[in-house]
């Protein structure tokens, strides 16, 4: 057998799992917007910190995926998923020559996971500069001197760049947002979730979108 690094923890053995006791099955339900806004306050209590964070996937112009964390700031089934970034980023780059993408959480605390794909959208800019006018003044200024993805030479000059523009609004709140900068919304067409349960015969419940409705079945693990 070869050798597992012990960096890596061993699998959970029977008294691993009796210790643990049982874990709960996912409820049935057909709106997948409402189990993951639970799931996520469930997080909110558990995680501890960034518990909206998640990976996002998306793909090159050469069909190469890439992946990286954002935070969930917006969950409703109309605007779907909604997270904001740099809209010239190497994500931005992505989502505007391939419009879908796939999300995934984990909340280690809880065993628990959930996948979502769909198409992704850009937020309107009224949604966008509401939520940059929520960021703190320091955050909006780092969000307009940042052209993120793309080299910096050292950060003394992206320090610079920083103080640049804080002289200009000086103790000013009215900080506009960037047109570089703003939200997307993912609408889903589906989600997976999934419960961790002992002896790795872990709950999946698959919901597909169906025209305005959801359709659920259970995957084998
Ligand atoms: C916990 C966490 C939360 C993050 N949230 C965001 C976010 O909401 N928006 C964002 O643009 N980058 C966020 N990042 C940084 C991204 O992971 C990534 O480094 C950045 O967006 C550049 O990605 P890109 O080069 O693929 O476009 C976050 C990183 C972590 C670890």
């Amino acid at each position: 057998m070869t050798d597992v690094p012990v960096s890596i923890p061993k699998s959970p053995s029977y008294a691993d799992y009796a210790a643990e006791g049982d874990r709960p099955l996912i409820p049935d339900t057909s709106n997948p917007f409402d189990l993951l806004d639970a799931w996520l306050v469930d997080a909110n209590a558990h995680e501890p910190n960034d518990s909206s964070a998640m990976s996002l996937a998306t793909v090159d112009a050469d069909g190469m995926p890439d992946v990286r964390i954002v935070l969930l700031r917006g969950l409703d089934g109309q605007n779907g998923l909604q997270f904001y970034t740099n809209y010239d980023s190497a994500k931005g780059t992505q989502l505007a020559a391939h419009p879908s993408a796939a999300v995934c959480f984990h909340w280690k605390s809880l065993r628990r996971q959930v996948r979502v794909r769909g198409r992704v959208e850009k937020s309107t800019p009224e949604q966008s500069d509401t939520y940059f006018q929520m960021r703190a003044p320091q955050s909006r200024i780092a969000a307009i001197a940042s052209d993120q993805s793309r080299p910096l030479e050292n950060r003394d000059v992206f320090n610079q760049r920083v103080a640049e523009i804080s002289a200009i609004y000086g103790d000013d709140d009215d900080i506009p947002r960037p047109e570089h900068w703003g939200g997307y919304r993912l609408i889903p067409t589906e989600f997976e979730f999934w419960q961790d349960q002992a002896f790795r015969m872990h709950d999946r419940l698959k919901l597909k979108r169906d025209g305005s409705t959801w359709t659920s079945s259970r995957l084998y693990p």
